[in-house]
């Protein structure tokens, strides 16, 4: 049995094992692209803990951050993705992680002819906070007694503030690989705003775990091996999206699912999920006359922003939500009506984004709108306009 606040140690142990020697427990089986991991050192391949295959999300150009980066090889296939245009950076907590991921980094830059990913020190809860500086810092001034914790704790604070481990919206995708389960309960929360702080408005989360079908009782959480091998701290798929949703995420989805569990504990499924998650819902909203129809299939939809949209209607809706929906993981699903007259976004109104109202075409074509025309050559010439 461990208490609450052992658990991190626990994972720190354990990792660090892996680092040094594969464990073949904390495996479950990914079908990476085989053509990425011809450049990657095999130890980094055989120590692969992660339970899914986010880097099938990103795109050349992007900065990525891989929250609990382990011996590195998520970030080492991103990086070819990405291409040189592209950024990668690591983060783990375990020093024997960072060493193997650090070690190999030169060796993959020299096959692939440039350098794009670089690993860093930190708690994926705390990403302001850059623990090798720390770890500088504490080297000159070690904490011997209550004043010296205290000025060691007001040291941390000036880091996260003066030299964050990551900036404030610098990151185009956060991609993870059967890590957040690891987070102790009492900072969960703290790691879906962490996420939320660090992404780029427009940016996604794209986030690979291990997730039950129940609620893990308490009895199985505190049982280390099942905690580090990535059993008990699970969420549930549900609270997982809604983790997501708390933070001010929006268009949160399942991305892939395993339908046979990794491993069943009691009786509870314990199985691979990919999810993704976007940042950039907030803001304030603007009339300009848009209009947007829901095409279906489902009879009515509820998004992030509790607008409610039946099939087939005609719904008003602020600049800001309009641009969104045009957008994935949404612009599929809607059809875009532009008004007739563009209101140009420094004349807009306020729009009261509380409340769903459907919108009068006469609202898009203005009120006097009373044309009469002939039938639109474009639609029937040469005798269908399907
Ligand atoms: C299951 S392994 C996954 C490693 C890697 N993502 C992969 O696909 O092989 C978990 C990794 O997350 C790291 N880790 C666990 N909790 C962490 C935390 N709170 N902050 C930073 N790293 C953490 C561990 O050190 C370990 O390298």
């Amino acid at each position: 049995m461990i208490e609450a606040q052992s658990k991190e140690g626990i994972v720190r142990q354990r990792y660090a094992a892996g680092a040094k020697e594969r464990a073949d427990k904390l495996c479950c089986p990914v079908d990476y692209d085989s053509e990425y991991l011809k450049v990657i050192p095999l130890e980094v391949i055989e120590r692969d803990y992660g339970c899914g295959d986010s880097s099938r999300y990103v795109r050349e150009g992007e900065t990525v951050l891989d929250l609990g980066s382990g011996t590195g090889k998520i970030c080492f296939i991103v990086a070819q993705i990405v291409g040189p245009s592209g950024k990668v950076i690591g983060v783990d907590m375990t020093d024997e992680m960072l060493e193997v991921a650090r070690r190999s980094a030169p060796v993959v830059a020299e096959r692939l002819g440039y350098t794009n990913v670089e690993f860093r020190k930190g708690r994926i809860q705390d990403l302001a906070l850059d623990l090798e500086r720390l770890d500088n810092e504490l080297k000159r001034n070690p904490i011997t007694n209550a004043a010296s914790f205290l000025a060691a704790d007001e040291l941390a604070e000036e880091l996260r503030v003066k030299q964050p481990l990551v900036a404030c919206d610098s990151i185009d995708v956060v991609v993870s690989n059967c890590v957040l389960n690891l987070v102790e309960p009492k900072s969960k929360g703290q790691l879906f705003d962490e996420i939320f702080r660090v992404l780029k408005k427009g940016g996604r989360a794209v986030i690979c775990d291990i997730m039950s079908d129940e609620e893990v009782p308490e009895e199985m959480q505190n049982d280390p091996e099942l905690w580090s091998g990535c059993i008990s701290g699970a969420f549930t798929e549900h609270g997982f999206l809604q983790a997501f949703e708390h933070a001010g995420f929006y268009g949160i989805q399942i991305l892939k699912r395993d339908t046979d569990p990794w491993r069943t504990v009691q009786g509870i499924e314990f199985r691979s999920v990919t999810i993704q998650a976007f940042k950039g819902k907030q803001g304030e909203c603007f009339e300009r006359n848009q209009a947007v129809i829901y095409r279906g299939p489902f009879k009515e939809v509820l998004d992030d922003d509790n607008h409610r949209m039946e099939r087939g209607r005609r719904y008003a809706v602020c600049d800001k939500t309009y641009n969104l929906y045009k957008k994935a993981p949404y612009r599929e699903f809607f059809e875009f009506v532009d008004p007739i007259l563009d209101v140009p976004l420094d004349q807009a109104k306020p729009f009261d984004c509380s409340r769903t109202a459907l919108r009068h075409p006469k609202e898009t074509k203005g009120q006097d709108y009373d044309v009469t025309t002939e039938a639109n050559n474009k639609c029937c010439d040469g005798g269908s306009c399907g």
